[in-house]
C-alpha cells in the first residue's frame, strides 16, 4: 500500500524530533502501522534550517497554506503553537479533508470545541497525545486503557519548568525568584516563562485531560488557575515537617453536582510516589472505580520524547483511516453525542484540605482565637506546628509562624474563616494558603 503522506507545519525542537525517529525507526513503525509513514511536505518560515533537518528530498515550503492545498498530503502536523494562526491553519486542514496531529495544548483547550465540531462534520481525526505530559501516553490510557471505569479524579505534575523550580527551591532552601532565573540560564525556564510559571501551561493540558476523563467539552474559562509565582522557600519548609512536599497540580475531580477542575500549588504526603516526582519529569494519578490508582511517568517535554507521542497519533490515525468515523475512537473519549451536561464548578464549591501558614503575634491566647475561628466554620483541624519566636524571627522576635494543617472543607467556608482570622490583630501578615490533597 502507498505510503501515508504527511505535511509538517513548522519544524523546531519537536518537529525535528519527528523526523529523526520516524526516520530511525521506520521498519518498526511500518510493521505496527501496517502501512509506510511518510514526512514529504514542511512548511516553516525559516526554510533554511528546516532543509537543513530534512534535506534533498522533502518540500520545504515557507507558507504552511501550501502544505494544506496538496492533495497528496493525508494528515498535517501542527507544531507551530498558541492560538493565532495556529488556529486558523486547523481549521483549514480540517476543512481540507485532513486528519490533524497537534502538540498545542492552549489551542485544544481554549478552542478544541469549535475544532472537535469541524473535524466530526468532516470525518477527519484530530489527534494530540503531545499536547499533555510531553512523552506520557496519558491521553491513551484515559482513552482507551481506562474505558471500563468511571474516572474519580485526574491529579498531574504537568508542567516541568515548574516542577523543576520546586525542586531546586525545595533541595536548596531558595526562594522562588532566585531559582526561576537559575532555570532560564540552565534553559529549564523560557525567557518569558510566564505561562508556565503562572499555572496556565498546566491548566490548559488539565482542561483537556478533564475532558476525556469526563465526557465533558473542553472548559479552560472554567477552570481555577494559580500558579507558583507566590511560594516561598519557608511554607516548603514547614510542609517538609510536617509530612508534604508541594507540587504544583492539575486536578480534576467528579463530584455529584459537577467537576472541580483546578490547578494550584498543592501539599501532597511525601509517601507518595507522585510526591517524589522531581525535576523537570511528569507524573499523572488517575484514579478509576475499577482500576483504583494508577500512575503515569515520563518527560513531559523535549524533542523525541514529544515526537514519540506525535508518531503514536500517526500511527493511530494510520491504522483508523479506513474505519468510517463511527468505527473510531472518539477524540474526547466519549461519542460527541454522549457528552455531560455536568458543570464545572466554581472554586467556592471545591472541598479539599488546607496547609495555613499564619505570621501571628506571640502572644498568650492567639492559637485559641485562631483555632476559635476554624472550629466556629466547623473546619476539622489535622495538624498545629509552631516554632518559638525566637527560631523564626531570631533572639527577642514578637511574632511568629503557626501553622494549620485541616481536614477537607469547602473552599468558600475556608475563605470566609480566613477572612475572619486576618482580620484579628494578632495576625501580622496576609494569611499564606495552600491546598492539600492527600491523593489516597
Ligand atoms: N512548558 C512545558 C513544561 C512543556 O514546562 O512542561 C511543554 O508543554
Amino acid at each position: 500500500m502507498k505510503n501515508i503522506q504527511v505535511g509538517l507545519l513548522g519544524i523546531g525542537t519537536v518537529g525535528s524530533g519527528v523526523f529523526t525517529v520516524l526516520q530511525r525507526n521506520h521498519d518498526e513503525i511500518v510493521r505496527r502501522a501496517g502501512r509506510g509513514i511518510e514526512i514529504t511536505m514542511v512548511a516553516d518560515l525559516d526554510t533554511a534550517r528546516a532543509k537543513a533537518v530534512v534535506g534533498d528530498k522533502v518540500q520545504v515550503v515557507a507558507d504552511a497554506r501550501a502544505v494544506i492545498a496538496n492533495p497528496e498530503i493525508d494528515i498535517v502536523i501542527e507544531l507551530i503553537g498558541g492560538y493565532g494562526i495556529a488556529k486558523a491553519l486547523v481549521l483549514e486542514a480540517i476543512a481540507a479533508g485532513k486528519h490533524v496531529v497537534t502538540a498545542n495544548k492552549a489551542l485544544l483547550a481554549v478552542h478544541g470545541s469549535e475544532i472537535f465540531q469541524a473535524a466530526e462534520a468532516k470525518g477527519v481525526m484530530v489527534m494530540f497525545e503531545a499536547a499533555v505530559a510531553g512523552g506520557i501516553p496519558i491521553i491513551k490510557s484515559l482513552r482507551e486503557g481506562l474505558t471500563a471505569n468511571r474516572i474519580q479524579w485526574i491529579a498531574g505534575i504537568i508542567n516541568g519548568t515548574t516542577n523543576f523550580i520546586l525542586s531546586e527551591m525545595r533541595s536548596k532552601g531558595l526562594d522562588f525568584d532566585v531559582v526561576l532565573k537559575e532555570a532560564q540560564r540552565l534553559g529549564y525556564a523560557e525567557a518569558d516563562p510566564t505561562f508556565d510559571i503562572e499555572g496556565v501551561d498546566a491548566a490548559h493540558k488539565a482542561t483537556i485531560m478533564a475532558a476525556i476523563g469526563f465526557g465533558i467539552p473542553v472548559q479552560f474559562d472554567k477552570a481555577h488557575v494559580e500558579g507558583i509565582t507566590k511560594l516561598t522557600a519557608t511554607d516548603i519548609k514547614y510542609a517538609e515537617q510536617l509530612g508534604y512536599r508541594i507540587k504544583l497540580l492539575g486536578i480534576s475531580k467528579r463530584r455529584e453536582n459537577g467537576i472541580e477542575l483546578r490547578v494550584h500549588p498543592t501539599l501532597v504526603p511525601n509517601k507518595r510516589l507522585i510526591a517524589n516526582v522531581e525535576g523537570a519529569m511528569n507524573a499523572v494519578m488517575v484514579q478509576g472505580d475499577a482500576v483504583g490508582t494508577t500512575l503515569y511517568y515520563g518527560k513531559g517535554a523535549g524533542s523525541e520524547p514529544t515526537a514519540s507521542a506525535v508518531i503514536a497519533d500517526l500511527v493511530d490515525i494510520t491504522r483508523m483511516a479506513s474505519a468510517t468515523a463511527a468505527q473510531r475512537v472518539p477524540a474526547l473519549a466519549f461519542q460527541p453525542g454522549s457528552m455531560n451536561t455536568m458543570p464545572v464548578l466554581p472554586m467556592g464549591d471545591v472541598v479539599t484540605s488546607y496547609y495555613l501558614r499564619l505570621r501571628v503575634a506571640d502572644e498568650a491566647g492567639v492559637l485559641a482565637q485562631v483555632t476559635g475561628i476554624v472550629a466556629n466554620a466547623g473546619i476539622s483541624i489535622d495538624a498545629v506546628l509552631q516554632r518559638e519566636a525566637d527560631e523564626v524571627g531570631g533572639e527577642g522576635a514578637t511574632s511568629t509562624d503557626l501553622i494549620i494543617l485541616t481536614h477537607d472543607c469547602k473552599e468558600a467556608t475556608m475563605n470566609a474563616a480566613m477572612a475572619q482570622m486576618q482580620a484579628l490583630k494578632t495576625v501580622l501578615a496576609p494569611i499564606v494558603r495552600i491546598r492539600k490533597e492527600e491523593l489516597a
